[in-house]
């Protein structure tokens, strides 16, 4: 079985045991792929992320999926792009560590995530492909859990840089293939 892979899709239709929400610190909900995600959860998402008193940027809280297919919502706010000169790439890079340290220890098999903090939050999708990509493969080589690690991109476009930026890099990795 592949560990980790990256497609095009959507991702409140995934089949993972989890899926990561590139949420906001309140945890209560917004626009794009948050949104789109307590929209197919429905309500008692959100119910259930009121009694989470938010999370920190970079940090991640875990939820039920409720009306998703997934079992799970791991919801991690993205750090929101300021120049780079903020500590944007570390908090980015701990957003991929939280959701996958947090998944591990639930023994959580398999978890889907979105290119966080490159749509509003406006991080540069090379960037944040070479950051995101190095966080989840250096987890991947010192855990056993998740066993099955997806990029879930919006659109082609997206995909292109991530597999670009996946190519440059680890193309060479034999535990993953792309
Ligand atoms: N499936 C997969 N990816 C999606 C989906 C979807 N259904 N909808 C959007 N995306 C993609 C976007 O195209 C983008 O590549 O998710 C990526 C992240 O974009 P945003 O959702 O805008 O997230 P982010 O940039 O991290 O900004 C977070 O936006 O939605 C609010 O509450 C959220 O305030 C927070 C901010």
């Amino acid at each position: 079985m592949d560990r980790f892979s990256i497609l095009v899709g959507d991702i409140t239709r995934s089949d993972a045991e989890a899926i990561v929400s590139a949420a906001n610190t309140s945890l209560l909900g917004g626009g794009g792929v948050d949104g789109a995600i307590h929209r197919a959860a429905g309500p008692a998402l959100l119910a259930e992320c009121r009694g989470l008193g938010g999370c920190e940027t970079g940090r991640a809280k875990l939820t039920r999926g409720y009306n998703l297919r997934a079992s799970y919502v791991l919801h991690t706010p993205g750090p929101i792009w300021q120049g780079g000169h903020l500590g944007e790439s570390a908090l980015l890079a701990a957003c991929y560590r939280s959701c996958l340290s947090l998944a591990a220890e639930r023994g959580i098999r398999s978890v889907d995530f979105p290119s966080i903090s490159t749509g509003i939050y406006g991080y540069p999708l090379p960037m944040a492909a070479t950051v995101a990509l190095k966080a989840i493969m250096e987890f991947l080589r010192e855990h056993d859990l998740p066993q099955r690690v997806r990029l879930v991109c919006h659109d082609e476009a997206t995909a292109a840089v991530y597999r670009q930026t996946w190519n440059l890099w680890y193309a060479e990795d034999k535990a993953c293939r792309m």
